[in-house]
């Protein structure tokens, strides 16, 4: 029997709990909407997992960071969705979308039909047996994308107390759980192919603090190779992970962060996409009309750099999720919403430290202030110039006004004479703008 609603939100993340939110705000009736996911549970703060949610002491758990907590809001419960008159339907993977008849097909085989379709679908990890890494299918090989992931490795971590871990990847999960692999007491070793952790945005002199510090928590790093196989034991349970260069680790739980992939392959051929994920507009309308895409799967113009982008990262993902929903309701009165005007936004927190990143990490950079790892309280930052201008801004340990600070020296780009002066000044160049 199929079901129709005016409105579906496809996935059960961050971008569909706004999306949700956003809907009830702008007002929807009972019966309109509809949000499909395949996790057995409301849509929550996907950022605990790689933290709170695995501390060995009070762990965050459900009800506890539903969204939309995470950015200081309200926590929406099932039974807000009850309240509002959403469907919520879990336990549900879609397994066919057809955009021309906008109908969906679970896996059960039921059919859903919309008139809108908002696609929150995420990301999907990358996983080792995907290069067909020997013996990478042995037991307590873990990845971390979403609360079952996240329960699993729990238990291992509970079952292997004083055991040892290796972490393969040196990007934001390879940081995140080897923190919290240490804080439970394992022997943790963390394995990645770069020169230093998180290539991606970290400058060489970033990454020698985060290095540093993880080192004196008891942290071992081994970088420049990658695993190639892991032998198990007779139960099938991984005991050791061999290396490219030759080196034999011993290990009791493997947790692997080599990158995740954007989840676009339902709709394949279907709408248009571009580097890797489904290319909307400004108000992350696709090319297939009544066609949404949201959060990490969205490539959107990033009206700042003038470029079309992917980010994979929470704070876009809630408010992608809310500019959609505000595109489709305002086109409903034949109105138009303002342009979206992102200034991407990164975090992350480890141990006792906590960073956050604004714009772009392009051109030249320059680190200011205290990064010896060994600091009671290290505070340090880095500007990256671009064309004479400051163009993005990273700072460890601010507080909330000089994380402002960075913010709106991130989307004002202010110019700056000499990177010399621009070192010396650090932080106090960003709170005088
Ligand atoms: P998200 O992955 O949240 O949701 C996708 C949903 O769609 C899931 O519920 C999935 O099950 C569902 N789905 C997919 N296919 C489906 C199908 N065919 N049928 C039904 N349902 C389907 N970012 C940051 O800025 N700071 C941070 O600290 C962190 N920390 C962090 C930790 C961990 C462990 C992860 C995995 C990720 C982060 N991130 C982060 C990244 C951030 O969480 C991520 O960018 C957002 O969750 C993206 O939101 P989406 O809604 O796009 O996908
Ligand atoms: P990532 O892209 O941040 O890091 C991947 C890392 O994998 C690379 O830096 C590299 O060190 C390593 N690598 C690649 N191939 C390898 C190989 N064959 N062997 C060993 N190492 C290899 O991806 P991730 O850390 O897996 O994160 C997955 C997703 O979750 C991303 O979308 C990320 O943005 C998101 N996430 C974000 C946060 C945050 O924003 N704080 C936290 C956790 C996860």
């Amino acid at each position: 029997m199929a079901k129709t609603f005016k409105y579906v939100i496809l996935g059960g993340g961050v971008s569909a709990g706004y999306a949700a939110r956003e809907f009830a705000k702008q007002g929807v009736k009972p019966g309109e909407l509809a949000l499909i996911s395949k996790e057995a549970v409301a849509p929550y703060e996907r950022p605990a997992l790689s933290k709170g949610y695995l501390f060995p002491e009070s762990p965050a758990r459900l009800p506890g960071f539903h969204v939309t907590v995470g950015s200081g809001g309200e926590r929406l419960l099932p039974e807000w969705y009850t309240e509002k008159g959403i469907e919520l339907i879990l336990n549900t993977e879609i397994v066919k979308a057809d955009l021309a008849a906008k109908s969906l097909t679970s896996a059960g085989g039921e059919i859903f039909n919309y008139q809108n379709l908002v696609i929150a679908t995420g990301s999907t990890v990358i996983r080792l047996t995907d290069f067909g890494v020997q013996g990478a299918d042995a037991k307590n090989i873990f990845y971390l994308r979403d609360i079952d992931d996240a329960d699993k490795l729990y238990e291992a971590i509970k079952g292997k107390k004083n055991g040892k871990a290796v972490v393969v990847g040196g990007g934001y999960i390879g940081l995140e759980i080897s923190a919290v692999l240490k804080l439970n007491n394992l022997d943790v070793t963390m394995v990645y192919p770069e020169p230093w952790c998180m290539p991606r945005l970290f400058t060489s002199d970033i990454a020698a603090f985060y290095e540093g510090y993880y080192a004196n928590k008891g942290v071992n790093i081994i970088k420049g190779t990658v695993a190639v196989g892991f032998n198990a034991n007779s139960d099938g349970e991984v005991k050791e992970v061999k290396l490219k260069d030759g080196r034999v680790l011993e290990a009791d739980i493997v947790v692997v962060g080599v990158g995740g992939r954007p989840l676009v392959s339902l709709f394949k051929g279907q709408v248009e996409e571009e580097k890797g994920g489904i290319k909307t507009d400004s108000s992350f309308k696709t090319n297939v009309s009544g066609v949404y895409a949201v959060g990490d799967v969205a490539t959107f113009p990033l009206k700042l750099y003038g470029e079309l982008r992917r980010v994979e990262h929470v704070d876009h993902a809630r408010k992608s999720a809310e500019q959609a929903v505000k595109a489709i309701k305002a086109a409903e009165d034949g109105k138009t919403v303002e342009e979206y005007d992102y200034l991407p936004y990164f975090y992350s927190r480890s141990f006792d430290l906590s960073w956050q990143f604004y714009g772009d990490n392009v051109g030249d950079s320059v680190l200011f202030g205290d990064n010896k790892p060994e600091s009671p309280k290290p505070k340090f930052g880095t500007y990256w110039i671009k064309e004479g201008k400051v163009v993005g801004a990273f700072l460890e340990g601010g507080s909330p006004e000089e994380n402002n600070a960075i913010a709106k020296v991130a989307r004002i780009q202010p110019p700056v004479e000499s990177v010399d002066q621009l070192a010396k000044e650090g932080l106090s160049f960003a709170s005088k703008i």
